[in-house]
């Protein structure tokens, strides 16, 4: 078994520190938060992650696992991963400046054959940097291993313990050798590639999930003008094993901590080195446009105009299962209607109250869906958190000014939210936006063998 540090523990670390002391390591985890390592001291996670609690409960009982909020004097660690955060600047380019201080930090506390991996998504060349500053710093011979990480927020933990695949990238194969080892109990397929390969291994993933999703957003677009259901169209598309039908969800658009700022950081880094990247341009512009979108069709839906109308949005944070609300669709979309003069309310089950007013502090935070529904003139699903979906609407029917219901993440069951007795909106179905008197199926609900027709 290795002794390993993590530095930064975040999303990231937090997870991939839990799982290494699962599959067997000690892990020194070092954070310079101090709130969120006395919250690891407790035994429990400082972020919502469904399954992280008990393994950090058990790595801390078995004494896999340490949690530090300063650097000791020398790193013991054998393998030393990086899973500090790397934020968008304003012009879009990955800011570094939290590698850097922790790879300074780690280089000269390092023993002599030791691993820095980076696991941090970082723009391509980072990894040279890294080498310069460990070879500067360092008295003895000092690897560094690109290693990015896929996981998700939400299942993140299930994520690392099953990847698709492991990405490596270093010039020294015995290090990568390793590394690898790490992974082995878990089977999957590692690529072993040069470090600027698998720095772009990671933007071109994530660029290329945010172009699925952009891709399936224009095309609801357009079956909302040309009457076709673009929920049947994804699960159409997808059947084919060449296109696949993960990522084809049309909604809100994509949000997140990643996304965002990883698909504006490849285009940065593409103009820069003098690339058109025109398609991801399109990929952010079309993002940016289903918020507005969805700002329209409220609009719409309430008369006509958001002044002085009361809106409740259902959920804060990114996507459901997880408390993160950096760049979510929903706070985005809340902030939005406030400007153009709504009174916006939003109840998320997880994501603390202050939290979002901290992102959004024109919105009132309910309680609870009733809180949030007294006087609503419409009712906006942002986040498909379960809550949402199980949740019987006709308990608020009579609590709301006016019965609109937008689905913004085409998550609901059409049906059940127009015999709640409200009017159902949602995005690229236009044969079931209907007022709650239609409640027989429409032409896109006929439930044939094999198809959905939520
Ligand atoms: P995060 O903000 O949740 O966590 C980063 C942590 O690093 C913070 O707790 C911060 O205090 C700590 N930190 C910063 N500088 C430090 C230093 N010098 N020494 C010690 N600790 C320090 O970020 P995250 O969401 O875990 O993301 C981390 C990296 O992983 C980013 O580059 C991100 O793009 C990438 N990534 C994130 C996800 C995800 O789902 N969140 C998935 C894959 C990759
Ligand atoms: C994403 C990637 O899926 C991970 O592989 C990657 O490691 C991570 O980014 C990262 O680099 O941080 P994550 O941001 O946690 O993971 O969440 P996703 O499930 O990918 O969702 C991203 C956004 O796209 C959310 O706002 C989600 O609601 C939206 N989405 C997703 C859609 O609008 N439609 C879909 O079909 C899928």
């Amino acid at each position: 078994m290795t002794h390993l540090a993590v530095i930064g523990c975040g999303y990231v670390g937090g997870v991939s520190a839990a799982c290494f002391a699962e599959l067997g390591h000690t892990v020194d985890c070092i954070d310079v938060d101090a709130e969120r390592i006395a919250i690891y001291n407790t035994g429990r996670s400082p972020i919502f992650e469904p399954g992280l609690d008990p393994l950090i409960e058990r790595g801390l009982s078995n004494g896999r696992l340490r949690f530090m909020s300063s650097y000791p004097d020398a790193l013991d660690a054998e393998i030393v991963f990086i899973a500090v955060n790397t934020p968008g600047s304003h012009e879009g380019a990955a800011d570094l400046r939290w590698v850097r201080d922790a790879v300074s930090s780690v280089s000269s506390r390092l023993r002599p054959n030791s691993i820095i991996v980076n696991k941090s998504t970082v723009p391509i060349g980072t990894g040279d940097l890294v080498e310069g500053m460990a070879r500067r710093s360092g008295d003895g011979v000092i690897s560094v291993v690109s290693n990015p990480e896929f996981l998700r927020e939400g299942s993140a933990v299930k994520d690392f313990m099953n990847p698709d695949r492991v990405v490596l990238g270093s010039n020294d194969t015995c290090a990568m050798e390793r590394v690898a080892a790490l992974y082995a109990p878990l089977g999957a397929q590692v690529q072993c590639v040069d470090i600027r390969t698998a720095e772009m291994i990671k933007y071109a993933s994530n660029a290329f999930l945010a172009t699925k999703i952009s891709f399936i957003n224009e095309i609801a677009a357009i079956c909302e003008s040309l009457g076709a259901d673009v929920k049947e169209v994804a699960r159409g598309m997808g059947m084919d094993a060449r296109i696949g039908g993960q990522f084809l969800s049309a909604g809100l658009g994509w949000g997140g901590s990643c996304f965002p700022k990883d698909v504006r950081a490849l285009a940065h880094m593409a103009a820069v080195h003098g690339t058109h990247p025109q398609l991801l341009r399109s990929v952010i512009e079309i993002n940016n446009d289903q918020r507005l979108r969805t700002v329209q069709k409220i609009r719409t839906a309430v008369g006509g105009q958001l002044d002085g109308r009361r809106i409740l949005i259902l959920g804060a944070a990114f996507k459901a299962d997880t408390d993160d609300i950096r760049n979510s669709p929903a706070l985005e979309l809340a902030n939005l209607l406030a400007f153009e003069g709504a009174e916006v309310a939003i109840h998320d089950p997880v994501v603390p109250a202050a939290r979002i007013k901290d992102q959004a502090p024109q919105v009132q935070v309910a309680a609870s869906i009733e809180d949030g529904a007294i006087g609503a003139h419409a009712l906006v699903l942002a986040t498909d958190w379960t809550q949402f979906l199980e949740f019987d609407f006709s308990t608020v029917r009579a609590l709301v000014a006016s019965p609109v219901f937008v689905d913004a993440r085409n998550c609901m069951d059409s049906k059940s939210v127009r015999r709640a007795g409200f009017d159902y909106f949602c995005i690229g179905r236009p044969s079931l936006q209907l007022s709650a008197s239609t409640i027989d199926p429409g032409p896109g609900e006929l439930v044939l063998s094999g198809s959905v027709g939520s």
